[in-house]
């Protein structure tokens, strides 16, 4: 199989092409993180390059952002430089059926969470295998922690009832480290049933940064679908 064909990266795809023609010229831009928004940026991108946008600026939501926006030719700029964000475009994990979301696959939820909810309007971007009928079923809740923290985050976890696991890094030894300097512990809760009050909770641990319940943020949800070998999307 190329990977042309591989069906989850043409739902990537089409959602990463729909959500970036959604984007308007003389707006400010939230650019989320991950491998779906990393499509979205792209064509962003290439709408750009042709000329039937203009005049956008893009705010990152990671390093990971801003390369890709450097790559693809988008103008950044920050918080403290602009008055609103008009738009934010990002991936999930997982989407409930009221469009809450678990955030933080990619450890950059903090700065996805102060970008996505400033956006005046904020689409999220999934694969169909993201939609959950209750969050923290099929991925774990990830929580960043100021580094002298996570032992006694790590105990207020396991208090709270979850099972807390500290993100290791893939190709670097030890803990995934933040675009901030913080470390993530990925907590197991086999289901939230309150994901409002959850996210409140956990973030009054002290030491903890923020954690990736996104509860009431989401204006729409934009689904990566394939049928007979087709990507279609359907939004929410
Ligand atoms: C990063 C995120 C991502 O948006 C989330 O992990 C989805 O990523 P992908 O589009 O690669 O599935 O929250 O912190």
């Amino acid at each position: 199989m190329t990977a042309e064909m591989d069906p989850v990266k043409l739902m990537k795809q089409e959602v990463g092409r729909q959500a970036a023609a959604r984007v308007e010229s003389n707006t400010i831009v939230g650019l989320g993180t991950g491998s779906t928004t990393a499509f979205a940026i792209q064509f962003i991108g290439e709408r750009l390059a042709a000329g039937e946008l203009s005049n956008i600026k893009g705010v990152p939501t990671s390093f990971q952002a801003s390369v890709l926006a450097k790559q693809y030719g988008i103008p950044l700029t920050t918080l403290d430089e602009i008055e609103a964000i008009d738009l934010a475009i990002d991936g999930a994990d997982e989407v409930d059926p009221q469009m809450n979301l678990i955030k933080g696959g990619g450890a950059a939820h903090t700065r996805e969470k102060i970008v996505d909810a400033l956006a005046k309007y904020f689409i999220v971007v999934v694969d169909s295998s993201k939609l959950v009928a209750k969050l923290g079923t099929t991925f774990p809740l990830p929580v960043e922690v100021l580094p002298l923290a996570v032992t006694p985050v790590t105990q207020a976890l396991i208090a709270l009832g979850g099972r807390p696991e500290l993100r290791m890094g893939i190709k670097k030894d030890g803990p995934v480290i933040t675009d901030q300097g913080n470390m993530i512990l990925d907590v197991t809760f086999d289901g939230i049933d309150d994901p409002a009050s959850l996210e409140k909770t956990i973030n009054n641990i002290p030491g903890v940064l923020d954690n990736g319940l996104f509860v009431g943020v989401a204006n729409e949800v934009l689904v990566g679908e394939v049928k007979d070998g087709q990507a279609t999307v359907r939004r929410l």
